[in-house]
């Protein structure tokens, strides 16, 4: 059955871009969200939304990705876009050009512009905003008419395709009005062992963030130094007060497990390691960042029992289990609990592109709500 879009709420979104979900409104998200599940109901439907026919979609990854780079190309692919990819660090970015002067100089041939700007806190999200400035205003000088969205692959704050696909997945799992899918709901953000690397915090801020601000009982559970940005804690804390919801802080996995509804166990870096990374970055010492990195996995390797494991499932209300991807198995997961969810996890990953088409369809094409209802 289609999804009701209300017209006015959609057309609300024109010209939008995304930087954090916390820039966005509760109600233009569940527009959003409400246009996504609707055209993944279309895909699934064998429809055809080529609404953007001939634009480009450009994207730059200064990180690896698997997910959300074939999301992006899946999603401009299905409004009919050409997707382009390329690797920021093959960018002048690298030889000094500034944000603004890159946001002009793609933006000027581009219909709409991806980034991925992840590992070094305090550069990324701000890197967004100065490429949205150097379009805008590139736009604005030239007279060009163009809508040229920016949407946040992941960056240092926030990774808002990410959690807003994690929410959508919730909203289909739990059910019922979407609206109020995950009122009272026990949602576990854990910390978890990892040995691979000191993976970003910008998921974990993400999505205790956004789930506080639908009415969920949010918990954040980490060892000690593990802490994340003040700036998106106190928007989590905000979003509950808001929601009726509740967030909370622990240093115990088990507790925190404990009668949740739902578990998002990953890892990510110390926060004073994290931290102590921008410096070296800034002077491009390549060995203090070598150290860096050794120091955060000999930290993490401090707290290996932080495992999702059968024993700790038991504990939760036969919890659904979420993960951004890729996720270290037998580290920050048993075997076991990924094969249960193996096929859940991928569904849950498989809503980003969703998610990406709504962003670039309600971003860009005026009366979508009409528009996607004429293709019925
Ligand atoms: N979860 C996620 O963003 O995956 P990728 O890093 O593979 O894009």
């Amino acid at each position: 059955m289609a999804h009701v879009l209300d017209p006015d709420r959609t057309h609300a979104l024109f010209g939008r871009s995304l930087l954090t979900t916390h820039d966005w409104g509760a109600a233009d998200l569940d527009a959003l969200l409400a246009v996504a599940a609707e055209l993944e109901r279309l895909d699934r439907a064998g429809v055809h939304t080529d609404l953007l026919r001939d634009e480009l979609a450009y994207a730059m990854f200064f990180d690896n990705s698997t997910r959300t780079k074939s999301a992006w190309a899946g999603a401009a692919a299905r409004l009919g876009m050409q997707p382009v990819i390329v690797d920021g660090s093959s960018t002048q970015v690298s030889h000094g050009e500034t944000a603004e002067e890159t946001g002009a100089m793609l933006g000027m041939n581009a219909h709409a512009m991806g980034v991925r700007h992840d590992l070094i806190l305090g550069e990324g999200n701000s890197f967004m905003r100065d490429v949205l400035r150097g379009i805008t205003e590139y736009l604005h000088a030239s007279g060009d008419q163009r809508v040229v969205p920016v949407v946040n692959l992941q960056c240092d704050i926030d990774h808002p395709t990410q959690a807003l696909a994690d929410l959508l997945w919730l909203r289909e799992h739990f059910g019922g009005d979407p609206a109020s899918a995950l009122v009272g709901k026990r949602i576990t953000m854990s910390w978890a062992y990892s040995p691979s690397y000191a993976k970003p915090l910008s998921v974990p801020q993400g999505v205790v963030s956004l789930l506080t601000r639908f009415g969920a009982h949010v918990t954040l559970a980490h060892p000690e130094g593990y802490d994340l940005l003040p700036e998106p804690m106190a928007w989590a804390a905000e979003g509950a007060a808001e929601s009726g919801g509740s967030f909370r802080v622990v240093h115990d996995m088990d507790e925190a497990f404990t009668g949740a509804d739902a578990v998002y166990p990953k890892s990510w870096g110390p926060l004073a390691l994290m931290t102590e990374r921008v410096a070296a970055n800034k002077v491009g010492d390549g060995a203090a960042m070598k150290d860096i990195e050794q120091r955060a996995l000999a930290n993490n390797a401090r707290h290996i029992d932080w495992i999702c494991d059968e024993r700790r499932m038991a504990l939760t209300r036969e919890a659904l289990y979420l993960h951004c991807l890729p996720a270290d198995i037998g580290a920050e997961v048993s075997p076991g609990v990924m094969d249960r969810f193996r096929v859940a996890v991928a569904q849950e990953a498989n809503k980003k592109v969703y998610v990406i088409m709504a962003m670039l369809a309600a971003a860009k094409v005026p009366h979508l709500a009409d528009r996607l209802s004429a293709l019925n």
